[in-house]
């Protein structure tokens, strides 16, 4: 995570907001935002990255593919994953860029799996890295947004294994294209002729990421039980079976409707959003790693990943740890 915490206060005095509409609204107490010329989108999850490989006794030189989920890479082109190849020392090894925003890391973890169960490659780097503080406006104009999204990165290390019905059982993913505005960045767009950097552009407020809080809002408790249930149905089990449900840190309020549609008690649910915000598409990595972390992440425990978001796009995994 980067060092700076940011919190509801201090946003309280930068624009029209208070720390009681964010907390009701979301859950969130603080966020993380990134320091200029200190952290990048890369970098930070390169550190992280750094961190995975030890604690799974690898080094760079053992990963055969990087999958990297972002929606705010370090460059319009080429995508972050080469740039954490570099800062890992590595080349020549297949990078992977995966636009899915709140689902990116379910989709990356999607594709590691693939290749592996394909036996083309027996460890991949997925890595989920956000600075979002840098693409919002801290203003009355952009409140909306910037109270909920935070920066930070997670990394996990996917290995190739034989043990039978242990590791990643399935994943399952959706999108749904005719939302692709309910929640979007437009600017910069290739399509138009000034890409919409025009100052006017820039003034109006054009560059901004729009969000249609209620709408998502109304997806978001409809597809994630549906997603994790698929999950459960496909692997021939069900939600009692579950030992812990890591959901994308979407909102407070939605992951605890969500944990009640699916009746499970608050102890198997991870949430951290007060601590950080909605990271996007590393807000499920750092929640494994922290739940990983305080001992609830035990050998055997039927683990389930669930993501929404932007798109629509939406996923899930089930992992026998
Ligand atoms: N601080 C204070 N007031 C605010 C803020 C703010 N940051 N933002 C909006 N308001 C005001 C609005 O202007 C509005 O004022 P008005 O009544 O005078 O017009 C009022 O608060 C209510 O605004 P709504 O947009 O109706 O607020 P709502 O209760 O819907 O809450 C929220 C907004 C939190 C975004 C809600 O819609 C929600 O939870 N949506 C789910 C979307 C979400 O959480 N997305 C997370 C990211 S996407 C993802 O990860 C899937």
């Amino acid at each position: 995570m980067p060092e700076t915490i940011v919190t509801n206060n201090d946003l309280a005095a930068l624009m029209d907001t208070t720390n009681e509409w964010i907390i009701e609204r979301t859950g969130i107490q603080e966020r993380r935002f990134f320091t200029a010329g200190k952290d990048s989108v890369s970098n930070m999850a390169a550190r992280a990255a750094k961190i995975a490989l030890e604690r799974a006794g690898k080094t760079p030189q053992d990963v055969d593919a990087i999958v990297f989920a972002t929606l705010t890479p370090d460059y319009y082109f080429p995508g972050s994953g080469v740039l954490l190849q570099r800062e890992l020392g590595l080349s020549r090894i297949p990078c992977f860029d995966i636009r899915s925003q709140c689902g990116g890391f379910i989709y990356a973890l999607s594709v590691a799996d693939q290749y592996i169960k394909s036996g083309m490659f027996k460890t991949v780097l997925v890595a989920g890295s956000e600075i979002q503080s840098n693409v919002m406006e801290i203003s009355d104009r952009g409140r909306t947004m910037s109270v909920i999204f935070g920066d930070g990165a997670g990394v996990c290390v996917v290995e190739a294994h034989q043990e039978k019905g242990k590791g990643i059982l399935s994943t399952h993913l959706h999108s749904d294209g005719n939302f692709a505005e309910e929640l979007c960045c437009k600017l910069p767009s290739s399509s138009l002729a000034d890409r919409g950097l025009s100052a006017d552009a820039q003034q109006a407020g054009d560059l901004l990421p729009y969000m249609n809080g209620k709408l998502v809002f109304q997806y978001a408790v409809k597809y994630f039980p549906e997603v994790i249930r698929e999950a459960l149905t496909h692997n021939q089990l069900t939600e009692n079976d579950l030992d812990l449900l890591i959901p994308h840190q979407a909102n407070a309020r939605i992951t605890e409707y969500v944990r009640k549609e699916m009746n499970m008690p608050a102890e198997k649910v991870i949430s951290n959003i007060h601590k950080y915000g909605n990271t996007t598409a590393a807000s499920i990595p750092i929640a494994l790693t922290e739940a990983w972390q305080d001992g609830k992440v035990k050998e055997g425990n039927l683990i389930a990943l669930a993501a929404f978001g932007s798109g629509f796009m939406w996923g899930s995994a089930l992992i026998r740890w």
